[in-house]
């Protein structure tokens, strides 16, 4: 069976591999990015913002999946240096776009009755756990968020929970792996072993996106977590993902890392 998908953040770094593979099992993929997306033609490539609701709300129409993906990113540094300059990115990075931008989001989808969401979460709302060595990790391990990027994320864990039960779609918030943006999180990756156990590879996100727009019988609000295979401590249990979705990882660090 295939689908109808609009994916946002589709030219960014997991949404390029969420795209070749969907497409590659061919799926009607639209993307929603304030760039082209690569690999998808044109007519197939909307290029806009959450603030062009208009926009949002026409792209949602007569869609089966929707993956959201496009957000501010996490930043290395919290705070981003010492006093004076010891801001952070919340107010004009991180408001706009991860919480205003979701809830347009999650209104356009409700408005045309999107059956599922997947929505991209991240371990780091559970981060501090790890620096605690309270692994594996679960679906249901008590918020630990490192900065105020993964304190976004909870936000949409919770919205997407409310959503789901309110609205009555199903709702993957996915807590996502490593998977490096450029040749500087390569090498930070490289250097710590505990980074590599998180390592999500862009073959394995693609195949991870796949299966969770395909899972039959998917209803309700979960919580699930997309690595690539830990090298030497698990980290994340997969099981409840693999029991959902049927994901399994086929990649380890570094397979596909410099690949983009
Ligand atoms: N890469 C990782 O290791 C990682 C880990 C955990 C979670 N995530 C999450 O996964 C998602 C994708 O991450 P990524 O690494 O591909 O990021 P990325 O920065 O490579 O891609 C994000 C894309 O979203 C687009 N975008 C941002 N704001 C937008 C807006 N307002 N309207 C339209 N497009 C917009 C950007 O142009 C970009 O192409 C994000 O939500 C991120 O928080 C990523």
């Amino acid at each position: 069976m295939t689908y109808r998908i609009l994916v946002t953040g589709s030219a960014g770094r997991l949404g390029r591999a969420a795209v070749k593979a969907l497409v590659a099992k061919g799926h009607h993929v639209i993307g929603f990015d304030v760039r082209p997306t690569p690999g998808l033609p044109p007519g197939q490539s909307l290029v806009a913002t959450f603030g062009d609701v208009a926009v949002l709300r026409a792209a949602m129409q007569g869609m089966d999946r929707v993956i959201h993906l496009a957000a501010t990113p996490d930043d290395a540094k919290y705070p981003r240096g010492t006093p004076p300059d010891d801001g952070d990115n919340f107010l004009d990075g991180l408001v706009p776009n991860n919480i205003v931008g979701l809830y347009n989001l999650l209104e356009a989808a409700r408005l045309a009755k999107i059956p599922r969401l997947v929505l991209a979460s991240t371990g780091q709302v559970v981060d501090r756990h790890i620096d605690a060595k309270q692994i594996p990790l679960t679906g249901s391990a008590r918020f630990a968020p490192r900065y105020l990027y993964a304190c976004t994320k909870v936000f949409l864990e919770a919205i997407g929970e409310v959503y789901s039960r309110e609205h009555g779609m199903a709702v993957i918030a996915v807590r996502l792996g490593w998977c490096p943006r450029d040749l500087g999180q390569v090498a930070e990756i490289e250097r710590s072993v505990e980074d590599q156990d998180v390592y999500l590879s862009p073959g394995d996100a693609g195949r991870f996106f796949a299966a969770a727009v395909e899972a039959e019988a998917v209803s309700g609000f979960h919580v699930a977590y997309a690595t690539s295979r830990h090298r030497t401590e698990l980290i994340y249990d997969l099981s409840e993902t693999r029991a959902l979705t049927g994901f399994v990882p086929q990649d380890t660090w570094p397979t596909g890392a410099t690949e983009w």
